[in-house]
């Protein structure tokens, strides 16, 4: 008898405490002083490691962003680089408290994490060897070859579908090699063993300045859903607000393309 009674009257208890630690606690962001920012920095103008008189830092104009958003919650900006893939979980486990990784808010990845407006929009491009532009002039003439895209990324389903023509986006493909970091699908489109790799066209654009031997293919390839916004754990709600609020400061004041031009040149002058 006496052990139920504890248990009716400590149950409410239990409620209010799971729902302050699971929900709001945009309070105890603030009086921690910091927000940690969780991205793949392998994606140049967005997000990539840049050596600054010795020191590697990660520069592009999704950190810029991050900054002005940390900024106006008053708080440092912390950052974790991490596979792209992993990104999700790192909201989830609470290890990171936003991120921004150049990453789509897709329906799939609104059943898990709870998405800000998108700050920026691009199509998606195609990064192939120089001496090969001629030979894939058209999405037809990649159909029989190997293709790279990032795992965990929207590519890997787009290189699917709409180079390979499948139906199933999710299964795995012997001609769709999927990597974790970008910088090596790279590497191995320099080695020979891919020979394209999909990416936003802006990324395949930055990787091209930085490697003589590769171009972005001349393939018109629109993407209507294709845009970033950032990201915070499910029902954070009072963070996604502010966050959100902060974020749509930096876009209506213009400072976007601002930051995406410097951080372009950036990219270039490596
Ligand atoms: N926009 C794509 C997606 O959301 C790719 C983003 C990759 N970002 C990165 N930092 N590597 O799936």
């Amino acid at each position: 008898m006496k052990r139920f009674a504890w248990l009716l009257l400590s149950l409410p208890l239990f409620a209010s405490c799971a729902g302050k630690t699971g929900g709001d606690d945009l309070a105890a962001l603030k009086k921690a002083g910091k927000i940690v920012l969780g991205t793949s920095a392998d994606y140049p103008p967005y997000e990539f490691h840049r050596l600054d008189q010795g020191a590697d830092s990660i520069v592009g104009f999704d950190i810029a962003i991050a900054k002005e958003i940390a900024g106006k919650l008053g708080v440092e900006l912390e950052i974790k680089d991490m596979k792209f893939d992993g990104l999700l979980a790192a909201l989830d486990s609470g290890n990171v408290d936003l991120v921004l990784a150049g990453m789509t808010p897709t329906e799939e990845r609104r059943k898990s994490v709870d998405f800000t407006r998108v700050y920026y929009r691009a199509d998606q491009g195609i990064l192939l060897r120089k001496a090969d532009l001629g030979k894939y002039a058209n999405l037809e003439s990649l159909k029989g070859a190997v293709i790279g895209a990032q795992k965990g990324a929207i590519q890997a389903g787009i290189a699917k579908k709409r180079i390979k023509g499948l139906e199933d986006d999710k299964a795995e493909h012997r001609e769709v090699k999927e990597l974790g970091k970008v910088a090596d699908l790279v590497l191995e489109l320099k080695n020979g063993k891919i020979e394209a790799v999909v990416v936003e066209k802006n990324v395949a654009a930055a990787y091209a300045k930085r490697n003589p031997d590769l171009a972005v293919a001349d393939i018109g390839f629109p993407d209507e859903e294709g845009g970033s916004a950032a990201a915070v754990k499910k029902g954070r709600q009072a963070l996604l607000a502010a966050v959100d609020a902060a974020l749509g400061a930096v876009v209506d004041s213009g400072a976007v393309e601002g930051f995406v031009a410097e951080a372009t040149l950036l990219a270039e002058t490596e």
